[in-house]
């Protein structure tokens, strides 16, 4: 047992970034800050054990997608969503995530490291739609100016519309 808890917390960290829950009210914080509309469809990369898709569901009215590269904590997430009963509307795979499909995102929440954003910036974000925006908690989008930070400075939210150009970037 210990085994398997000490693996769920620190392997991650070489893959993308470790796991470090949110407290409820930064939960909402978050979900307020990205402006999240009924029916959109939010995508977590290292969805943990899906709070922020079970809470975007349950409190905002939107379809969450998550992709955790954790067995124990995709099992876990699921289990959340059924016992919250949005398993309808949050759909979490277990799964590396720079192979995930996140094109159809209307918003894209990230909380990974820096080392991981940059990887991602430079390989597949300009896939997203124009009129999707990206949510990071706690690090920026190294050489990317936000269109929003919160007051607290953890929060940057990017939207799509501007044209951006990735190329080049970290
Ligand atoms: C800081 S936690 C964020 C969890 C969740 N997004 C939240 O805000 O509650 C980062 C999560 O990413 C997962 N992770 C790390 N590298 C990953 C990878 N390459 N693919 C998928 N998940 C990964 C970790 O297991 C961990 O659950």
């Amino acid at each position: 047992m210990t085994i398997l808890l000490a693996g769920s917390v620190i392997l991650p960290i070489f893959f993308g970034a470790p796991w470090h829950p949110l407290r409820p009210s930064t939960l909402r914080r978050i979900l307020e800050f990205a402006e999240i509309q009924p029916g959109e469809t939010i995508v977590d990369l290292g969805s943990g054990d899906g709070r922020v898709l079970i809470a975007a569901a349950k409190d905002f009215g939107a379809r969450g997608e998550g992709v955790e590269i954790d067995p124990i904590k995709v099992w876990f997430s699921r289990w959340l969503a059924k016992r919250a009963g949005v398993q309808d509307r949050v759909h979490i795979v277990r799964g590396n995530l720079f192979d995930f499909d996140f094109s159809q995102a209307d918003v894209l929440f990230l909380y990974l490291t820096h080392q991981a954003l940059d990887r991602l910036t430079k390989d597949r974000v300009d896939r997203l739609k124009p009129s999707a925006r990206i949510v990071s908690f706690r690090f920026c989008l190294r050489g990317l100016q936000p269109d929003k930070i919160d007051p607290k400075k953890t929060l940057f939210l990017y939207r799509m519309n501007r044209g951006r150009n990735f190329d080049g970037l970290a």
